[in-house]
């Protein structure tokens, strides 16, 4: 039997990696020829870990010809973008064109899986709208929505903590979640409304956790409290738990900013607000200018001052730059009169026009009056070697993802003298001293 997945980006490509090497006959469609040109070379056109030694090591069809797919395949996985529409409102244009596509070549019963993050009633109004386009159409709609992170995305998959199905009939949703039967974890059935709100509700869970340690740690900043404490204080208790309190320059990438608009534009259709969604975004579009009053702090005045951004990705171990509040560091100080010059290890372009890119963290630290880390790579850890601090023009470290413990900054600045300052983490006068 095999199952379809149409939209070879990086959930369906997740998808289908993830299902073949748990056995499953797989085949993916994506309107674009030169993806599916690149896949059937050999090539990946995202990259994720772990993703290319799953797809080489299985076999997986790639098409272009949807006809292909929709006549082999019981299963049929949506996992197009839905990207972010006029007023917040999640594009379903995508999936809408997938679904006449699929309408068009068949009356089979089949299953329509869909992957990508919708409102609630959307499974139900495409089935509607399948139904509308041929009387004799009868496929189910599903909701399976992912929770896949970017950069673990295919041990997410593999070991989730759960799976989430959406039927609106229970056999349905049992022949569906039997797909899954090689996955050890709970298996929760429910309404397709219920499933597709959960995956935003999930979402502005985490990225309101993260929102609320970026509040609390501006206030430690002022009442001399530190947040790495009060993360640990108040992750340890279980009804919080510890994951997604890490402060610092906010969250970004495809996920968080696009699913909390597309929350309040639900809340607005359905006449609900949502002042917890509002003030979590509100709060997170704020957080590049707090890193940027750490920079002001530290070198009064920005009118030409060469400041090295390091990292530009959302977070580490990807190079998706989407949201990322690297980019609006880097456009507010160029609007202030610095010089910027952007490093990261794995982005190739240049997401800041205005600024310059440097070829290595050594080069982009040469000249420059401060660094400033916007992403936690492993590779800037290189800062805390006396050799590598000593590049810069004067050694001063924003350090805007408190990504170095403060014992380590302590040890580094007996050795040379520094200025360093992160988000909520007070610090000993000696480390913020201008002599730098
Ligand atoms: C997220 C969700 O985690 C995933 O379940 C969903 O399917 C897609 O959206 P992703 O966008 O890949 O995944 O990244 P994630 O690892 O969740 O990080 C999002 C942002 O939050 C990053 O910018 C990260 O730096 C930031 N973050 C995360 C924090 O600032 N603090 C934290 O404690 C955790």
């Amino acid at each position: 039997m095999k199952a379809g997945i149409i939209g070879a980006g990086y959930v369906g490509l997740v998808t289908a990696a993830c299902f073949a090497s748990r056995g499953l006959d797989i085949m993916v469609h994506d309107t674009s020829k030169e993806k599916i040109a690149t896949l059937n070379a050999g090539g990946l056109p995202i990259f994720e870990p772990g993703l290319e030694k799953l797809l080489t090591g299985h076999t997986i069809s790639f098409t272009n010809c949807v006809k292909e797919l929709v006549e082999t395949c019981r299963y049929i996985f949506l996992c197009v973008g839905t990207p972010q529409g006029a007023d917040g409102e999640a594009d379903l244009s995508y999936l809408q064109s997938a679904v006449e596509a699929i309408c068009h070549y068949t009356e089979a019963d089949k299953y329509i899986i869909i992957k990508s993050t919708v409102p609630p009633g959307t499974a139900r109004r495409m089935e509607e709208l399948s139904r509308s386009l041929n009387k004799n159409c009868k496929l189910t709609f599903i909701s399976n929505p992912e929770f896949l992170r970017q950069g673990s995305a295919v041990h997410d998959f593999l070991y989730p903590d759960r799976i989430i199905v959406g039927s609106d009939k229970p056999l349905s949703g049992e022949e569906v979640l039997s797909l899954y039967e090689k996955w050890d974890c709970p298996k929760l059935l429910m309404s397709r409304e219920s499933a597709e709100l959960a995956k935003y509700a999930a979402n502005s869970f985490l990225a309101m956790k993260i929102s609320y340690s970026n509040m609390i740690a501006s206030l430690a900043d002022r009442a001399g409290a530190s947040i790495d404490d009060i993360q640990a204080a108040i992750g340890s208790d279980s009804r919080i738990g510890k994951d997604f309190l890490k402060a610092g320059a906010g969250f970004g990438g495809s996920c968080f900013p696009k699913d909390l608009n597309a929350m309040l534009h639900i809340g607005r259709k359905h006449g609900t607000e949502l002042p917890l969604i509002e003030n979590t975004l509100a709060l997170n579009e704020n957080q590049p200018a707090a890193v940027v009053s750490k920079i002001k702090a530290a070198l009064k005045e920005l009118t030409d001052k060469r400041i090295a951004i390091l990292g530009l990705s959302f977070k580490p171990m990807t190079d998706d730059v989407r949201c990322s509040p690297a980019v609006s560091v880097a456009e507010h100080l160029l609007n202030e009169g610095a010089k910027v010059i952007l490093y990261d290890p794995l982005v190739r372009h240049n997401p800041v026009h205005r600024a310059a890119k440097g070829a290595s963290l050594k080069e982009s630290l040469k000249q420059s009056d401060a660094a400033v880390i916007m992403t936690d790579w492993p590779e800037f850890r290189q800062l805390l070697q006396p050799d590598m601090l000593n590049t810069l023009k004067r050694k001063i470290i924003i350090d805007g993802r408190n990504m170095f413990r403060i014992e380590e900054i302590e040890m580094l600045s007996k050795e040379v003298s520094m200025y360093y300052a992160s988000i909520g983490r007070p610090l000993h006068d000696s480390l913020t001293a201008k002599s730098v």
